[in-house]
């Protein structure tokens, strides 16, 4: 990855008529999506608009929660068949990433240089549809790969609020922490700059006025529209600055237990900001940073580690406010079966690449650490 730079060639189209615009033209579409994206006739939002223009469609549904090698190489397989001239992905990040990977491993057999690539988000969470990043699942390591390259990055991305409205309660609340978690370590990464702090800043503003509003009133379309923008705003932030380990250590977790991505993040996001705050030892320039955060949240006191310590205990407000778990213990992992896996779970988060760009150092050890209080509910 380039630090030091902002790359953002994703036109970002807003608004019910932007789909038009993405088929403009085009003769064969391919869309990638998920089961209960077909299965509930919501791949419609694509399948009409194209009928509608006389061209050909192929839809890959195949895509699992957590996509995996196995799906992705069927993926590959189908578009190299159809050639198409656009592919869509339609649906959360898991159809996203699918769709990022299959025209990156067609890309290597095959030149799809003629075939555009659109997405269209329907959660506000992961920021995919801007992100240079995808995350492929190796379910017989149990293990989460992201592949981090700028050709994974998508022409289009299309953000129409009306297609989040549906989400259920625990994904708008899963999906909408990953955002917090994405703003709040791009801009703490040491790959930040200005132009990914803009973003993260913007970012974080929205997710602090809309996600609890957006979960208690999930059919407004204005705060819909907000949290899709935040999550879009965060995705440009990490995919330029990179992020922490609070993913590395979600990855990990993630893959192991099967929890999904942002509730993931979410239990393990006061623990980790905690570590690198350096609340339990000696105030680190990160701490500075959150407290930075605190100040645009109006949330800032004239002590650096309460304005730390306040922006903590809002991410600890979201995560009782939305009814997630705030430790592993009580997602029933037991301390043996957690801490038998503990020593893989540390080597594999410390070897995530997300790491790299943490801002402050880490070992296996602290890894291990952060995870055994995040086990136990104990942040401070
Ligand atoms: N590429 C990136 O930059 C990036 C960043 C963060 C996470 N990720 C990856 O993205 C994946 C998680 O994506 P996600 O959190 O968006 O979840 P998801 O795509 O796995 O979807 C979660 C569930 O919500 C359902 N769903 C999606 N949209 C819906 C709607 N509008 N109405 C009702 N149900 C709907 C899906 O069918 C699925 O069952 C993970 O694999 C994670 O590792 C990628
Ligand atoms: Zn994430």
């Amino acid at each position: 990855m380039i630090l030091n730079s902002f790359y953002l060639p994703t036109k970002i189209l807003m608004g019910k008529d932007s789909l038009k615009t993405a088929l403009d033209g085009k003769k064969r579409v391919f869309i990638v999506t998920d089961r209960f994206m077909h299965e509930s006739g919501r791949v419609s939002y694509i399948t009409d608009a194209a009928a509608g223009t006389g061209a050909e469609y192929d839809i890959f549904s195949d895509v699992t929660p957590d996509p995996d090698i196995s799906v992705i190489s069927a993926g590959v397989e189908r578009i190299l068949a159809f050639k198409p001239d656009v592919l869509i992905a339609l649906g959360g990040g898991s159809p996203i990433d699918a769709a990022k990977s299959i025209m990156y491993f067609a890309a290597r057999q095959c030149d799809m240089t003629g075939c555009d690539f659109a997405a269209i988000p329907t959660t506000s969470g992961t920021g995919s549809e801007v992100s240079r990043f995808a995350v492929i699942t190796d379910s017989e390591k149990g293990i989460k790969y992201p592949l981090i390259d700028d050709k994974l990055l998508p022409n289009i991305a299309v953000l129409d609020p009306s297609l989040v409205a549906s989400l259920p309660p625990a994904v708008t609340a899963d999906t909408g922490i990953d955002v917090f978690t994405h703003a709040i370590e791009a801009f703490v990464s040491t790959g930040r700059t200005d132009f990914s702090d803009a973003m993260a800043e913007k970012s974080i503003k929205l997710v602090y006025r809309y996600l609890l509003k957006t979960y208690r009133e999930p059919e407004n379309l204005e705060y819909r529209q907000r949290m899709h923008n935040a999550s879009c705003l965060a995705g440009a932030a990490f995919s330029n600055a990179g992020l922490g380990i609070n993913h590395s250590m979600a990855h990990a977790l993630g893959a192991k237990f099967h929890i999904p991505h942002g509730r993931a993040n979410g239990i393990l996001l006061p623990y980790v900001m905690s570590y690198n705050a350096g609340c339990t030892s000696k105030l680190t320039p990160t701490a500075n940073r959150y407290a930075k955060i605190s100040r645009l949240l109006d949330l800032e006191t004239a002590s650096t580690r309460q304005s730390a310590l306040n922006l903590i205990r809002t991410a600890r407000h979201f995560i009782e406010e939305l009814g997630m778990p705030s430790n592993i213990k009580s997602i029933g992992i037991s301390e043996k079966e957690f801490e038998d896996v503990l020593p893989e779970l540390a080597e594999t988060a410390l070897a995530d690449r997300c790491t790299a760009t943490n801002p402050e150092p880490v070992s296996k050890e602290d890894i291990s650490d952060i995870f055994r209080k995040a086990w136990l509910g104990k942040w401070w």
